[in-house]
């Protein structure tokens, strides 16, 4: 079966913050990690059948769901993933503060390394860790660890908070990077927390995710985040999961997040069921199709846009563009102003750059490009008549 990722789908009235935040303003919104298009035919049956018995308490999970994941993690991930060590979650962000908490007394150190999803920075500060950025290094828009500014600063810090791949570069952290993470937080007594939110929309050929746990070396002291919610477009679900295959660590945490919550969403779980035992076909098929938007966009932006520099966006469904060479103070709000809503670098820890989420119908995408066309062209046009003047004074 072919899935119709060109169908445009209005979502008006469906309470959706991506697009409400533009609400009797005419902006399209490519800011926010959701996508526009429809679930996957099986997620929706799975919902639909639970939907219809008429009594929605409180639920556990079921052993169709164990197998899914367990299955998921053993065949695609080569992770031994055990029943035991899985710890069900109402979202990765909620763990994120939960890993903070567990492990460490007021004022320890978390490492992250910029730029990264702006909850990394957020997440000790909220829980009174101190936050311990070392920014990835930069050779033209590709990003590496800064081994000796990890080394350097890695006596301030008890864990390590790593986003593979990484929002929003679209960095796939490579096999050989994560054994020498493995290598680096054993000597240094650190623990690992890895947030692979994204591992699933791998777009570049040839290249694949490794996970955290696949790291043999760093199993005991890791713990590994996970959701089917940005590749299955279902985040409004509020079903993730934690694997945590270290006994007293996995206690630690659900120690944490005991008198938060229990027991997670029941679509939430029948979606992720169907999404990891069903939706194998139409996984790949919207990896192609965004795969398909990404080339696009590069060869717009090549053409069109060229003051912008897209990034190699291996992973996700994010472009990262360096638009310092627009020469205006705030693009992301440049871009807002001429009717595209796009993130803004600085929220990441990079100024001067935008994102944006391309994980919509071409169409839209396409309208979106045009109108930053438009708005680089009258910029251009301004920056030339200004020029022209102060010639002729
Ligand atoms: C790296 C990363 N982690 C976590 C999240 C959010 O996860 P959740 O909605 O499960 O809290 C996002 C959302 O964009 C993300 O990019």
């Amino acid at each position: 079966m072919n899935y119709d990722f060109d169908r445009v789908i209005d979502r008006t009235g469906t309470s959706s913050v991506k697009w409400d935040r533009y609400e009797g303003r005419d902006v399209l919104p490519f800011w926010l990690a959701d996508m526009e298009f429809a679930c996957a035919p099986a997620i929706l049956r799975a919902m639909e059948e639970r939907l219809r018995h008429p009594i929605y308490g409180y639920s556990t999970p079921s052993k169709e769901l164990y197998d899914a994941i367990l299955t998921y993690l053993r065949e695609e991930k080569g992770v031994p993933a055990e029943a035991e060590w899985l710890v069900w979650l109402p979202g990765i962000v909620p763990a994120l503060g939960a890993f903070c908490r567990a492990y460490t007394r007021t004022g320890d150190g978390v490492m992250y390394s910029t730029p990264v999803y702006p909850q990394f920075p957020a997440n000790p500060v909220n829980s009174r860790m101190r936050p311990v950025n070392v920014p990835l290094l930069r050779e033209g828009m590709n990003y590496s660890f800064d081994w000796n500014g990890m080394r350097n600063a890695a006596h301030a810090a008890r864990l390590l908070m790593l986003c593979n791949p990484q929002n929003p570069v679209g960095k796939i952290h490579s096999r050989e990077d994560l054994e020498r993470l493995a290598e680096f937080c054993e000597r240094n007594d650190m623990l690992l927390c890895s947030d692979e939110i994204h591992c699933d929309i791998v777009l570049e050929p040839g290249m694949k995710h490794t996970s955290i746990l696949a790291i043999e070396r760093a199993r005991e002291r890791s713990i590994l985040l996970m959701s089917p919610s940005k590749t299955f477009n279902t985040p409004g679900l509020f079903f993730a999961f934690a694997a945590i295959p270290n006994k007293p660590l996995r206690e630690a945490f659900k120690r944490v997040l005991r008198g938060s919550y229990e027991w997670v969403n029941i679509f939430g779980m029948e979606a992720a069921r169907a999404a990891y035992a069903e939706c194998g076909e139409w996984r790949a098929q919207l990896t192609g199709y965004l795969r398909g938007n990404r080339d696009f966009m590069r060869s717009f932006v090549k053409t069109n846009l060229p003051e912008l520099t897209m990034g190699p966006c291996h992973s996700t469904y994010v472009a990262w563009l360096d638009a310092r060479s627009l020469g205006v103070e705030k693009p992301a709000k440049f871009f807002e102003e001429a009717g595209v809503g796009v993130s803004d670098g600085a929220d990441y820890g990079e100024s001067g750059m935008i994102r944006l989420n391309y994980a919509c119908p071409r169409a839209m995408l396409e309208a979106g490009l045009r109108r930053m066309q438009t708005a680089v062209e009258e910029l251009r046009a301004t920056k030339e008549k200004a020029g022209a003047c102060s010639i002729a004074m």
